[in-house]
């Protein structure tokens, strides 16, 4: 997609579709006003009939009939100035694609009201479109695809290209490319999405771009006493991997961040077997992990000054005779044991190692992503992960960084009154709660003890990583939820 940038009024637009962002109450915006002169009327009079208020997405198409250099006039609704945020742009932006494409056209303008920062809203309609091109199609023996937008002007009175400009829709190009690669990850059925399947992948799109990748195999697992890994694979065929992405800065580097993803790439519940209902969409299991390897494939592009180092733990959970049983206890490297009282908490058991694995790192902060309960879903809702954390200053900026990515996440306590609800009476912990329900709160107490008081966040995103119905910036299915937040945490060491 070619950008463009134009200093020019909107009536000498010369565009086939030109699209024109507007706040509640239309009628008061300057430049729908310089245009309905134009027109003699015409849009004042469609956006009355129409009963147009602009909310929030709303759209209303005007064919010009020549009244200015644009065919199409599409005005889209920013809804109320004090809600107006970057995440209503990239929908706003998502919003007029859809409509151009409708019309067949590939090639889309966009007046940037003059209220409007183009620093900050050129960089986020991009990102917008590009979203919501996302298409899973590998699968489908007709493709469906629809145009892609070629070429892209902004355009307003005295918008100059500068340099800057150009490096940030630059980069938020390359960026949105680890959503996509998350997102394919994810919708990849699981039988070819197996643990060596990651590992490959993690090699295929983070070699050569700037980071070091290592995928350790059994053996390697094995000497490395990462029992919470082993005990869950126990039930299956494939072997498990725990791949390690490790990103050095070119200049000294201020901090050591540890990343964990949750790489389960099919949670059947192992012996503690699920429904046919639940086990549908587990395929996702492994979310945590696709985002992890989304961000690192495309960190190099943001050259962060911090050093980070991914530990991502990958395996199925699967019933076999093999399997581990429910009353089985895992002894982890950092000396604690834990009985498994339920094989279908096994998200855990393999972050645990980790997590563990990475606290000896000693790093500056860690965090961990992954699809850890349905609790966390009945918490929050499908749209919105869970954010727990032993240092409110990390989870602070996780919550901003999440929040500016347009990923909504909240933050859930520790609470300390349910620490009893994971005693054990045969080991120092139990891998489920007991009475109190808050089955996020005593995931998140589990993972816990496997983090020796580093800084540490925990984002439980079993809700908001998968769609079960297309969105403005998403197709049913994988989301890639999480990547675009890391690339926001990793950026404000810049
Ligand atoms: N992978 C699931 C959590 C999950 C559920 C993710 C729904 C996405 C959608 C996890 O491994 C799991 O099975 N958790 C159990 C824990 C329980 C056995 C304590 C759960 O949430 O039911
Ligand atoms: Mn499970
Ligand atoms: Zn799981």
């Amino acid at each position: 997609m070619e950008v463009r940038f134009r200093d020019v009024t909107p009536e000498k637009i010369p565009a086939d579709f030109l699209v024109l962002p507007v706040l509640e109450n239309p009628l008061q915006d300057t430049v729908v006003g310089r245009l309905d002169r134009l027109m003699k009327g015409q849009l004042s009079a469609r956006i009355q009939k129409a009963r147009y208020t602009a909310s929030e997405g709303a759209v209303l198409l005007h064919a010009t009939g020549g009244s200015m250099a644009a065919a199409h006039l599409l005005l889209v609704g920013l809804g109320k100035a004090s809600d107006c945020n970057l995440d209503t742009w990239r929908k706003v932006a998502a919003r007029a694609k859809k409509e151009a494409s409708g019309l067949g056209v590939d090639e889309l303008a966009f007046y940037l009201p003059q209220a409007s920062d183009p620093a900050a809203t050129a960089p986020a309609i991009v990102e917008g479109l590009l979203l919501a091109s996302y298409q899973f199609n590998r699968y489908r023996s007709e493709n469906r695809v629809p145009p892609a937008l070629k070429r892209l002007t902004f355009a307003r009175p005295g918008l100059k290209r500068t340099l800057a400009l150009d490096r940030s829709i630059k980069l938020t190009q390359e960026l949105i490319q680890g959503v996509f690669l998350a997102r394919d990850l994810v919708n990849e059925p699981p039988s070819v999405t197996t643990a060596s399947y990651l590992g490959k992948q993690a090699l295929a799109h983070c070699r050569g771009r700037g980071v070091r990748v290592e995928v350790w195999n059994k053996k390697k697992i094995q000497a490395m006493n990462l029992a919470g890994l082993l005990a869950v694979n126990r039930g299956s065929t494939d072997e498990p991997r725990f791949i390690v992405i490790h990103y050095r800065p070119e200049v000294k580097s201020k901090k050591r961040i540890a990343v964990v993803g949750k790489g389960i790439t099919f949670d059947s519940g192992g012996l503690s077997l699920k429904s046919a209902k639940s086990m549908e969409t587990m395929k996702l299991d492994m979310s945590g992990a696709a985002a992890i390897i989304g961000a690192m494939s495309v960190v190099g592009r943001l050259a962060p000054p911090v050093e980070i180092l991914a530990y991502i733990p990958c395996t199925d959970n699967l019933p076999s005779g093999s399997a581990q049983k429910p009353g089985d206890i895992i002894r982890y490297l950092n000396g604690k044991t834990a009985e498994v009282v339920n094989t279908d908490a096994e998200g855990r058991l393999i972050l645990a190692d980790g997590l563990a694995l990475a606290a000896k790192q000693k790093p500056d902060y860690m965090i961990n992503l992954a699809t850890l309960t349905g609790a966390c879903i009945v918490a929050l809702g499908a749209e919105i992960a869970g954010v727990f954390g032993n240092n409110q200053p990390l989870v602070d900026i996780i919550a901003r960084c999440a929040r500016e990515a347009g990923e909504k996440v909240w933050q859930l306590p520790l609470a300390k009154e349910y620490r009893e609800d994971i005693k054990s009476s045969v080991a120092d912990i139990k891998n489920v709660g007991g009475s109190h329900g808050a089955g996020a709160i005593t995931a998140a107490l589990f993972l816990r003890e496997f983090v020796a008081d580093i800084p540490w966040a925990h984002l439980d995103i079993a809700g908001p990583v998968f769609t079960e119905k297309e969105t403005p910036l998403c197709p049913k299915g994988a989301t890639g939820f999480g990547v675009r937040m890391l690339l926001n945490f990793f950026a404000t060491f810049n």
